[in-house]
């Protein structure tokens, strides 16, 4: 995989996939809480400036799922960008450039062309034609084989950014070095979208302590009433077979409201930091429960304080669970802060994520 340093990118112009997937607030703007994503790309963007490159930024924002939505086009991300570089970051409505001139430019949101999930070969000529060379440094999407990150490393000479490489430096050296116990801690929404790395983890974590609403389907499987709860029916086979494993801890006990499960009881946050305060490496994606209303907070919270506290060394990835850890006042007592949630968890777990592996 080459560096930024292998190029010269005088007047060059540079295709950079970013990752500025955010949160935009009740305004539609980008929340200052909510920047840190686009913070991370910063050291990368200055790079290439100091070398006079002209930049051509892109990225997905939420999932549109091929369609345009209003409401998540990327002009709060060249806004707030502008903030941030006191300098003019240009944002165009579709995916195409017409001149260039002194500015960065931001393309639109890369999911609004059904091409990119799909990982079309023309979209990915499309956007090839706008560049002389690719950049990826947007690691938290690189677990996707879509066309801005697998398609175009196809079609033009390519390295990683600064962000990629920091990246993929200190998650490797928790995955050969990790010390045990090892603990990681899943909790979020969906078991769906975390299940394979949950199942790969068996093989490399001591314990595996699953919150949030992602544990009422394993608990589900097992027989339990979880009432009005959120559940993914269609999981319930292979939460079954996970549930028995003596690794897997689930909640023992929870708070509910309205016949729904939103957060982990007493019991299972003792349980849990029992577990935290012994372990040498802990890994955390996704919160305990509905942290962001205050009475659903609590289990996040004193987990996350276990793991600020655990004399362990902690990486912390995944867009609410930075936000927990920001609203917390704890996200700088972390070892390593992942600005990838999906795409940390795969890299530890083992799995090559195809957007690193092309670049190879
Ligand atoms: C993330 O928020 O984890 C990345 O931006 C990837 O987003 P995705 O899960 O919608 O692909």
């Amino acid at each position: 995989m080459k560096s930024l340093s292998g190029f010269d990118f005088e007047n060059k112009k540079v295709l950079l996939r970013a990752d500025f997937n955010v949160s935009l607030g009740d305004d539609g703007e980008v929340d200052g809480k909510e920047d840190w994503r686009l913070k991370a790309s910063l050291p990368t963007i200055k790079y290439l400036l100091d070398k006079k490159a002209r930049i051509i930024l892109m990225t997905h924002l939420g999932r549109p799922n091929g369609k345009f939505v209003k409401e998540l086009k990327t002009d709060p991300i060249a806004k707030r960008l502008e903030e941030l570089f006191n300098q003019p970051v240009k944002k165009v409505d579709g995916y195409e450039v017409k001149e260039m001139k002194d500015e960065i430019i931001l393309l639109e949101n890369l999911r609004f062309n059904p091409g990119e999930e799909e990982n079309s070969t023309q979209f990915a000529k499309e956007l090839s034609g706008l560049g002389e060379i690719y950049v990826n440094n947007a690691f938290g999407v690189s677990h996707r084989s879509h066309a801005s990150i697998v398609g175009l490393p196809n079609l033009l000479p390519n390295c990683a950014g600064l962000l990629l490489e920091k990246e993929i430096k200190a998650l490797s050296k928790v995955l050969e070095q990790s010390e045990h116990p090892l603990v990681v801690v899943i909790g979020g929404a969906k078991i769906s979208t975390k299940i394979k790395v949950i199942k790969s983890f068996l093989n490399k974590a001591d314990h595996i302590l699953l919150g949030g609403a992602l544990a009422n389907t394993v608990l589900k499987a097992k027989g339990i009433d979880v009432k009005k709860s959120v559940v993914e029916d269609g999981m319930l086979g292979e939460a079954k077979e996970i549930m028995s494993n003596p690794k897997i801890h689930l909640p023992v006990d929870w708070v509910e409201s309205e016949q729904m499960i939103l957060d982990i009881g007493e019991k299972t946050i003792k349980e849990f930091k029992e577990i935290i305060s012994s372990a040498k490496t802990i890994i955390f994606n996704g919160p305990m429960g509905l942290f962001e209303k205050k009475q659903f907070q609590s289990g996040s919270e004193e987990i996350t304080r276990a793991i600020v506290e655990s004399e362990g060394f902690s990486l912390v990835g995944g867009g609410d669970t930075i936000v927990l850890l920001e609203n917390l006042g704890l996200l700088d007592k972390i070892n390593h802060v992942s600005t990838g949630g999906g795409a940390m968890l795969e890299f530890l777990s083992g799995k090559k994520l195809p957007g690193i592996e092309i670049l190879r």
